[in-house]
This record gives C-alpha cells, sequence and structure tokens, in this order.
C-alpha cells in the first residue's frame, strides 16, 4: 500500500511525473472528467481548513468521484474519545482514499497503521504538509520555469509552519537550491532540518532581516506565525508581526522574484502587494487543486505497489516519545517506535551505532 505521509514517500521521478500529469488535467480536464467514477475521498479534517479540504474535495468531484468526511473533530466521534486508529478503521469500509488534517504531529504515520485505502497527509500539527509542497512546486515551475538552482528565502514561522519543512524537504533532492531562513530567532527551523541540510551540504543560512534578503531571491515563501501552536500567548504576541511584506519591501525585491504563501495570511502581507505581478500565492491554491487530482489518480494507481522509498526500520525502546506535541501523547495502544539515526563520524569513520533516536510518528529527536 502507498500513502502520501511526507514528500519523500514519492521519488524524484514520481514528483516530476505528478506534475506532468497535473499541467495535462489542467489542459484537458475533459479526459479526467469520469477518472474516479464510484469512487469515494474521505476528508478527515481534525483541524480548520479552507484550501486544502475545498481544494481535495473540488479535485475529487472533478475526477468524478465523490466525497464523504467530516471537518472539524467537533463533528466527529475523537469528540466522544476515539483514537486516529479506530476512526480509520471505520473509513476503511466507506472509502477508497483518505486526506486527514490532524493537530498532533506524527498523526497521519499512526492512521497509516491502521489504513487499508491510500491515505494522504493533508497537514499533522507542526510537522509536515506534503500536498501543499505539491502546490507550491507546480508554482515554482511554471512561475520560474525550474525546481533547480533557485535562492529561495523562507520567512516567518519556520518552527511549526509545516509547509516550510516539506518544501525544504522537497528541494532539497534538486540541485543548485540555495535557501535563506528568515526568521525570528525562537521560530527557527527545527534542528533535524538543518541537521539534514548539513548532511547533505545543501547551502542555507539563518537570518533575521527580510529587507537585507529580499534583493537576492528568485523565490520568497512567506509564512503566517501559527498561533494555534504556541504554547503562551505572551510568546505569540511578541512575535507576531515579525515580517510584513509591504510595497517598499517589494521595491527591493528582484523584477522576477516571486511571492508564494500557503495562505490564509494574517498580516504578514499587505493586501497591496497583491496588485504586484509577482505575487503569486492566489495561483498557487489554484495549482493545488490540478496536483491534488494527480495525486488522487496515481495513488489510487499505485495502490497495491510496495513504497517507492522503503521504510526505515524502525525500533520499540519501550520509552514514551519526548514531543508534547506528538500523537504518541494522545494516542492510546500505540507503539514507542523510533528511527536510529547513524552519521556520527567517529575518528573519520562513519559509525554503524545508532548516536541518537528521532520518534517513528513525529521525527523529534530524543534526548
Ligand atoms: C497552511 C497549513 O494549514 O499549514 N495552509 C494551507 O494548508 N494552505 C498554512 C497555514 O495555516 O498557515
Amino acid at each position: 500500500m502507498r500513502h502520501l505521509l511526507s514528500i519523500t514517500d514519492v521519488s524524484v521521478e514520481e514528483l516530476d511525473q505528478l506534475l506532468e500529469e497535473a499541467a495535462d488535467i489542467q489542459r484537458h480536464p475533459d479526459q479526467y472528467a469520469s477518472a474516479m467514477a464510484g469512487k469515494k475521498l474521505a476528508t478527515l479534517f481534525y483541524e480548520p481548513s479552507t484550501r486544502t479540504r475545498l481544494s481535495f474535495e473540488a479535485a475529487m468531484l472533478e475526477l468524478g468521484g465523490h466525497v464523504i468526511g467530516f471537518a472539524g473533530a467537533g463533528n466527529a466521534s475523537v469528540s466522544k474519545g476515539e483514537s486516529v486508529k479506530d476512526t480509520i478503521h471505520t473509513v476503511n469500509c466507506y472509502a477508497d482514499i483518505i486526506a486527514m488534517r490532524h493537530p498532533l504531529e506524527g498523526a497521519a504515520w499512526a492512521a497509516a497503521q491502521a489504513a487499508e485505502v491510500p491515505l494522504i497527509n493533508a497537514g499533522d500539527g507542526g510537522h509536515q504538509h506534503p500536498t501543499q509542497t505539491l502546490a507550491d512546486l507546480m508554482t515554482l515551475k511554471r512561475e520560474k520555469g525550474r525546481l533547480d538552482h533557485l535562492k529561495i528565502g523562507l520567512c516567518g514561522d519556520l518552527k511549526f509552519g509545516r509547509t516550510v519543512h516539506s518544501l525544504i524537504s522537497a528541494l532539497s533532492r534538486y540541485p543548485g537550491n540555495e535557501f535563506i531562513l528568515i526568521s525570528p530567532p525562537e521560530l527557527r527551523v527545527p534542528a533535524g532540518i538543518t541537521a539534514a541540510l548539513d548532511n547533505a551540504d545543501i547551502p542555507y543560512r539563518q537570518a533575521q532581516s527580510l529587507e537585507a534578503e529580499i534583493g537576492a531571491l528568485d523565490a520568497l515563501y512567506m509564512t503566517r506565525i501559527q498561533q494555534e501552536r504556541f504554547f503562551s500567548v505572551e510568546e505569540y504576541l511578541r512575535l507576531k508581526d515579525s515580517y510584513v511584506l509591504d510595497e517598499e519591501k517589494m521595491r527591493l525585491a528582484p523584477k522576477d522574484m516571486i511571492v508564494m504563501h500557503p495562505l490564509p495570511r494574517v498580516n504578514e502581507i499587505s493586501v497591496k502587494v497583491d496588485q504586484d505581478p509577482r505575487a503569486c500565492y492566489f495561483k498557487q491554491m489554484l495549482y493545488g487543486k490540478f496536483m491534488r487530482m494527480a495525486l488522487i489518480l496515481q495513488l489510487m494507481a499505485w495502490r497495491n505497489e510496495a513504497p517507492a522509498v522503503p521504510a526505515a526500520p524502525a525500533v520499540i525502546t519501550g520509552r514514551p516519545c519526548k514531543n508534547p506535541r506528538c500523537i504518541f501523547t494522545t494516542e492510546q495502544g500505540l507503539e514507542p517506535l523510533f528511527h536510529p539515526v547513524h552519521h556520527a563520524m567517529i575518528q573519520g569513520e562513519m559509525t554503524r551505532i545508532p548516536t541518537k533516536y528521532v520518534c517513528a510518528y513525529c521525527e523529534m529527536e530524543q534526548v
């Protein structure tokens, strides 16, 4: 069974294939109008969503399929205490494919353990959001003409912004890309992401000033400060206005730089920037629908295949995950699973002894 939990669940060749198929769907929608006839997509949204849920639903309907599901945990049995896995056991009986969004990190990995149909991670807490990345890749491909040799500025909440984590992971697989990570020190990308960039020798720089960096970027990816992930209201209030992209800053940007944002925006992009031809965030959401159509088609076609990228072996350590935002904190009966990481150089040799463990659900390094 193949799922899309992380963007690395598809190979680069498959990503390119999805991009081509999405472009073909956009050109010839009629040819796909009954591709999913008789099939049902279940959208299980435990967390607010406008674009992701509606674009999944529009995607399935435009493929001639049907949609069932819920929007808001208050409307589902989770409000009575049902686990994610029991909900998935239920949905297995009614749907052919599932798109799930959940506020806890790693929730999609826990759900996939019970899924008997392809499962798509539509966002798990502050962790990953691979289908937004599909929309982002189509935007870059269309608007910049390539996915390689790009200097990309990512700005805002890089700690909790799940779209940023998945996008960095995807663009790291194409040659010549460079990341400028613009955030307040408190909202820098998680250490696991910089460690992966370091290991792969991918150029990146942490920065704080958007004005100082904007002049040399091919694409600027703005993000919302993720209020719902903060444990402290004071900290959110202190950081919420960290960056505002306005007309004045756009004057410092190259003529061919594009501005992206997964949306929703709060105040981090002035509405005046919407008229600027470099603003691509509304196109981005249209591309998202075509990419989700291509993804649904491919996951249904691949459903009996083994994963393109085999899962890393996991071990049970007996100790629970330490991340308070991990699905492990609430889901009953979940095995504490960890992936050993072996990459420390000891006396010039790559050691085979695990140097640390990351949670198999939320990927947080355990200390
Ligand atoms: C993003 C998300 O939910 O992570 N939105 C989206 O899916 N388009 C970004 C955000 O909420 O800020």
